[in-house]
């Protein structure tokens, strides 16, 4: 029921036309009719490029057609473009082949079917909402004959009122010549069968694809290194916490009067600086509130996915995906505008409009630019006028009020900058450093992980999008988002230590960069995949490819991106690691002036210094790091309470 929901929320913009026939609750009864529907015909290896059927010279049946399939949101976006065949068929009535149509081959449709047949068309036809896939025709031996197939025969498998299997095989072969006439035939043989409709989609699956040795080895693989990488992040927290620890405590033993200045290094140099916010701070925000947005999104398609059989129905995951992402745009505008206000952004209403914008614009951009490609080609990609004008109603009624309703929201629940440091009226310099701690080579090392845990899987999603697979492995996908975002997240706290370590405060701007730069080796991989594991040619499919890898690989980057810098912000790396350390810093450098004050004052009283250090020791490090002591309060808490005590003795 929950899943539905999409649907019906969809049938607002969509106006759903019931057709009058048996097809939507799938249950027929004797001679009922079914209904062919003839979808789309276009080159094997370009699987985008797809026309419509009658685009090619084909006839159809004799019988009345039925008005135009009305589309849903996702099928018109995914250029399905059904059609009635005219077929006559009806359930479980055998038909002998009969001939439903004749063709005169003009000179024209003469060159357009050899056009066709020289370019490995083929058609998809749906019949009771299943896929039924032929070939146009033929290359004869020497490749310089072309044949079409002008006979279809049907075997439809039925279990009980229901249909459960078609299959299409295609006979007669005809040579093509100019002027001949063609005569198409069909045929239909009803087979009882003992498939469940439940399971009727199985056949279109491929275990023996998804569920290769390489998938459960490439899922082990990136499995071992979130180990490994975990390991390794833990490591470095912990070794330079206890190298501090151990450094403060053997500081505190030499007798140093001196140490009290100049002795913090790395990140603690910066620490008046890591909450300095980054530059084109509306620019980050927005990119972080719409990393957020699209990892909300991924994970409740995903979890759609796993939990219903969306490839069943055409175009349901990407209606599914676009009302997931309507529906939770306040993320976008809680997180975005939060953090925009935390950083100190004025002109928030701009802010809450890039933010709410930056991925739909993106996405139309690069669908209009391939659009009009479309249209020049005729293809059935072109995306229908009532499309564009139901997207542009959803982006301006739906998604724009909801990021506002979340940026408000951000904005009052979490727009404070609870920095646990102050920052520094004066930017600190940069000093030199070496080559590789500069932020372009951290941000280009940091994708090299995480893509190492995903590419495989990449090939996989690639596949079952740009040829002919259905993909349904869902829980492969989940895993390997898991395993990615937590990639992500070590690799870029580990990319930050080294640049804080460098005395470089920009690290907004470089751990959203190193979270996704994971996404420009999934775009270079994409062309790895087009020239070595696809055939696909021609103007069109070309720049489809390019232009959604190009959109698929910048959203990845934007939600890798916000896993960076999530992992780093505020709760995780920086009040821990950097704050609390200077506040530990700042506790010790107090203490070890107390200590002075009191060793000075021990010479003039007779006091023993051990005592002292008692008094001070007693409330021990651990003491000291919860103290919520910034700003020197302790140091002024140490010092009159020493001092008290040196003046009782
Ligand atoms: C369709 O073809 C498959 C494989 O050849 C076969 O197992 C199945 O029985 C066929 N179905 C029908 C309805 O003929």
């Amino acid at each position: 029921m929950a899943l539905k929901l999409p649907y019906y929320f969809l049938i607002l913009f969509s106006i759903f036309h019931h057709t009058g026939c048996d097809e939507h609750n799938h249950i027929y009864d004797n001679s009922d009719e079914v209904v062919v529907w003839m979808n789309t015909v276009g080159p094997y290896h370009n699987r985008q490029e797809t026309y419509e059927y009658f685009s090619l010279p084909f006839c159809g049946g004799p019988k009345e057609s039925i008005s135009h399939y009305h589309e849903t949101l996702g099928e018109a976006l995914l250029g399905v473009e059904l059609q009635f065949s005219g077929l006559d068929i009806d359930f479980k009535v055998e038909v002998k082949k009969t001939e439903y149509c004749t063709v005169e081959l003009t000179e024209e449709k003469y060159q357009a079917f050899v056009y066709a047949v020289k370019n490995h068309y083929w058609y998809q036809m749906y019949i009771d909402d299943l896929p039924v896939w032929g070939i146009v025709g033929e290359i004869g031996e020497g490749g310089e004959t072309y044949y079409i197939w002008t006979h279809k025969k049907f075997d439809i498998g039925f279990n009980g009122k229901q249909i459960v299997d078609v299959n299409l095989t295609s006979e007669s072969k005809v040579k093509l010549e100019p002027k001949i006439k063609l005569t198409f035939t069909y045929q239909v043989k009803w087979i009882p069968s003992s498939i469940k409709f439940a399971d009727r989609f199985d056949k279109y699956l491929d275990p023996s694809f998804f569920q290769h040795r390489i998938h459960w080895f490439s899922i082990f693989n990136s499995f071992m290194m979130v180990i490994f990488l975990v390991g390794l992040v833990s490591m470095i927290l912990m070794r330079t916490l206890r190298k501090d620890y151990a450094r403060y405590s053997r500081e505190e033993d030499l007798d140093d009067m001196e140490k009290d200045l100049g002795d913090e290094y790395g990140w603690k140099q910066v620490h008046g600086d890591v909450f300095r916010p980054a530059s084109h701070p509306m620019l980050f925000s927005a990119l972080v509130g719409t990393g957020y947005h699209i990892g909300v999104v991924a994970t409740c398609v995903i979890s759609f996915a796993i939990l219903g059989e969306l490839y069943t129905e055409r175009g349901s995951l990407l209606s599914t995906a676009i009302f997931v992402y309507a529906a939770t745009a306040p993320v976008n505008g809680y997180f975005g505008g939060s953090l925009y206000a935390r950083m100190g952004g004025k002109v928030w209403i701009k802010q809450m409009m890039l933010s709410a914008f930056l991925l739909p614009i993106l996405v139309c951009g690069t669908a209009f630019f391939i659009n009009f490609i479309a249209i020049y080609y005729h293809a059935s990609r072109a995306i229908p006028f009532g499309t564009m004008v139901a997207i542009t109603c959803i982006c301006l009624f739906v998604i724009l009020p909801l990021t506002l309703v979340g940026t408000v929201l951000g904005r009052n629940l979490a727009g404070q900058p609870n920095y646990p440091c102050r920052i520094n009226a004066v930017p600190r310099p940069i000093p030199e450093k070496k080559w590789f701690m500069e932020p372009a080579v951290i941000i280009i090392l940091g994708g090299v992980l995480p893509f190492g845990s995903i590419f495989i899987e990449m090939y996989f999603i690639f596949t079952s999008f740009w040829a002919y697979k259905i993909y349904y492995v869902y829980g492969f996908m989940l895993l390997v988002f898991l395993i990615l975002a937590i990639v992500t997240i070590c690799v870029t706290i580990v990319c930050t230590y080294f640049l804080l370590n460098a005395e470089d405060y920009r690290w907004q701007w470089t751990s959203f960069l190193a979270g996704a730069s994971t996404s420009s080796y999934v775009y270079l991989y994409s062309f790895y995949y087009f020239f070595f594991k696809t055939k696909m040619y021609g103007l069109f499919q070309t720049t489809f490819y390019f232009g959604y890898m190009a959109l698929f690989s910048l959203a990845l980057g934007i939600m890798c991106g916000t896993f960076g810098i999530r992992s780093v912000s505020d709760i995780a790396w920086c009040k821990v690691v950097v704050c609390e350390n200077v506040a530990i810093e700042r506790a010790y450098s107090c203490r070890r002036k107390a200590i002075k004050n009191v060793r000075r004052s021990c010479s003039q009283w007779p006091c023993s210094f051990d005592n002292t250090r008692n008094v001070i020791n007693g409330h021990g490090l651990a003491r000291m790091v919860d103290i919520p002591v910034i700003n020197g309060s302790v140091c002024v808490l140490l010092q009159w309470s020493i001092d008290r005590y040196v003046q009782r003795l």
